[in-house]
């Protein structure tokens, strides 16, 4: 797929910005701070509604404004003009200039997979990061992911809720609990097997990747599920489920909430048997994330039938050249990719001629392009 244009209006440091995009290679280049990450951002939240590195939309609007806006032309077979407007109270996003109250139907249309520095937090950060990342990549491989992990989170509310009634000795019918119980198991099921599917099939592909990067083997991602789950068909992973829950129920109660399900699940970057996190350098940890991403591409494209754009946040400064070669290797052709750099040294120069550059100062574009 491929952003064929972007247009943002009061976001971060942007007044108005419209960009026409190539459909293969583009660099935005220009000094700290001139809002270069702003644009991979707004592509970014164009696609998924929310920011890879604020959790706060107000902090996206441009300061003093009230609303932000970011317009995209998707090409997918089809054209699609996606929107998003974000007030200091509301979100709101269109297709083709009809509000689309979905936003799963919304966050599967376009897809995108960005590296930047945040993504450390991947591996330093808590499990909830890490959650939270598995369930932005699946729901904008599947809708209905997306949904059966909305109504999981429904549930888990209302389950908490009555554990904390429970504890509480107000009456509660035991009754609806145990059908409110079975009714989240059942959305559990689907949910663990979607992301034990994305980690087998991730870890397909990323061993091989660390070792052409590190020349080590026996990376690995692993699924580290909140109940013990012996093998991931529906009566299996149902049957531990409903155990873990009645053999903890008294302890739930204790704790007036759910300590079992999806919500609590993690996952390891491993090499051989040892955590990343507690063992790997800081290279290491690096390149296992970079390794990831780069599966993901070849996953995604698996599943969505075409490839998703990518958002490269100033990652080649940091590589050395066996590692940008290697990066660069696994970024197929035929890839929208879009880069941003202080430095247009650090990009290969084979690369630097098929690109469209971009040069931003000061939260605008300085020149449209530049003779090569
Ligand atoms: N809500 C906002 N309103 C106005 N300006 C903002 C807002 N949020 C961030 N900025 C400004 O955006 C600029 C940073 O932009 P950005 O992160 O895109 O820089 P960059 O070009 O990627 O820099 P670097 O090379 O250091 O990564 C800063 O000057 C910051 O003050
Ligand atoms: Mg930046």
């Amino acid at each position: 797929m491929i952003l064929k244009n972007i247009s943002i209006r009061q976001f971060r440091n942007y007044s108005k910005l419209d960009l026409d995009l190539n459909d293969k290679i583009n660099i935005i280049y220009g000094s700290n701070g001139e809002g270069k990450t702003n644009i991979l951002e707004s592509i970014y939240v164009l696609a998924l509604t929310k920011s890879h590195r604020s959790f706060i939309d107000n902090n996206l609007i441009k300061n003093g404004e009230e609303n932000a806006i970011i317009k995209g032309t998707l090409e997918k077979g089809m054209i699609y003009n996606l929107e998003i407007l974000l007030g200091k109270t509301k979100k709101q996003v269109k297709i083709d200039n009809k509000v689309e109250p979905k936003l799963a139907a919304y966050i599967e249309k376009m897809n995108v997979i960005i590296f930047s520095s945040e993504d450390l937090d991947l591996i330093k950060g808590s499990p909830g990061e890490r959650r939270k990342y598995i369930n932005l990549e699946l729901s904008q491989i599947s809708t209905n992911y997306y949904n059966a992990l909305n109504e999981f989170e429904k549930l888990l509310k209302i389950r908490n809720e009555t554990l904390k009634k429970i504890n509480n000795f107000e009456t509660v019918n035991l009754n609806y609990f145990n059908i409110l119980t079975d009714y989240l198991i059942n959305k559990s099921v689907f949910i663990y097997q979607m992301r034990n599917q994305y980690i087998q099939k991730l870890n397909k592909i990323c061993p091989s990747i660390f070792k052409e990067i590190w020349g080590l083997d026996g990376f690995s991602i692993k699924y580290k599920p909140s109940i013990e789950i012996e093998n991931f068909n529906k009566d299996n992973i149902k049957k531990s489920f409903e155990t873990t829950l009645k053999e903890n129920y008294e302890k739930e109660v204790m704790a007036k909430m759910t300590l079992y399900g999806p919500h609590r699940d993690d996952f390891e970057f491993c090499l051989v048997n040892d955590s990343l996190r507690d063992f790997g350098s800081q290279g290491q940890q690096k390149m296992a994330v970079l390794a990831l991403k780069l599966s993901e591409i070849e996953v995604f494209s698996d599943y969505k039938k075409t490839s998703p754009i990518i958002l490269l946040d100033d990652v080649f400064s940091d590589l050395d050249s066996m590692k940008k070669n290697n990066l660069l290797k696994h970024i197929n052709k035929d890839m929208q990719v879009i880069i941003t750099t202080t430095d247009l040294d650090s990009i290969d120069k084979k690369l630097l001629k098929r690109a469209k550059l971009i040069h931003i100062e000061k939260g605008k574009i300085f020149q449209k392009e530049v003779q090569k």
